[in-house]
């Protein structure tokens, strides 16, 4: 079976602990983790099945690792790989910039071919934008979580989305 590689990028380390809480609950020998700190371009290219995660941090910016890596990220081909998005965010503090930098990362691997997977209901959240919702605002572009205001619902978000990308990837 093919492996899924992950990647994430923290500050303070709320993001890395929900990417090993996925790789957990999606087998710890289908998922290869990597902070993208210390990828490469190059270790996009060995997978077809892929999870990004990031929070947002400032009004809206991408992760500082992130940010570091856009570039090159933006020349990745994502052309016959499925992609799911994981965002962390503050809800009530960051109303207007809720998830913006996972729409962002969204937005990028969809315009170079990718698949995207993993949409989830925008139900249970309160804010007032964000640029990781669909036009009818009824989805995120991936899996958010809000380990500020609702961690106690982190653990059952990552539960139900990991059985539904395991769908979708068709693990
Ligand atoms: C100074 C500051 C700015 C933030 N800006 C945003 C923001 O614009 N949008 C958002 O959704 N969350 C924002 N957050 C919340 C973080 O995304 C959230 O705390 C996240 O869990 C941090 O993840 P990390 O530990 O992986 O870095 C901000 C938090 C801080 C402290």
């Amino acid at each position: 079976m093919s492996k899924v590689g992950l990647f994430y990028g923290t500050d303070t380390g709320n993001t890395e602990r929900v990417a090993d809480l996925i790789k957990q609950k999606m087998g710890e020998d289908l998922v290869d983790v990597y902070d993208i700190a210390t990828a490469s371009a190059d270790d996009f290219a060995k997978y077809d099945k892929i999870i990004l995660g990031q929070p947002t941090w400032y009004y809206g910016e991408l992760q500082s690792s992130w940010d570091d890596f856009w570039e090159d990220f933006k020349g990745i081909d994502f052309t016959g790989k499925t992609v799911a998005c994981f965002g962390l965010g503050d809800q009530a503090d960051y109303s207007e910039y809720f998830l913006d930098a996972m729409g962002m990362m969204h937005d990028i691997a969809v315009e170079n071919g990718a698949t995207p997977a993993g949409y989830t209901s925008t139900d249970g959240f309160e804010f007032d934008e964000s640029k990781a919702v669909t036009e009818d605002e009824e989805f995120f572009v991936g899996l958010g979580i809000d380990e500020d205001q609702q961690p106690e619902l982190t653990d059952e978000r990552v539960d139900n989305w990991v059985e539904q990308i395991k769908e979708e990837f068709e693990l």
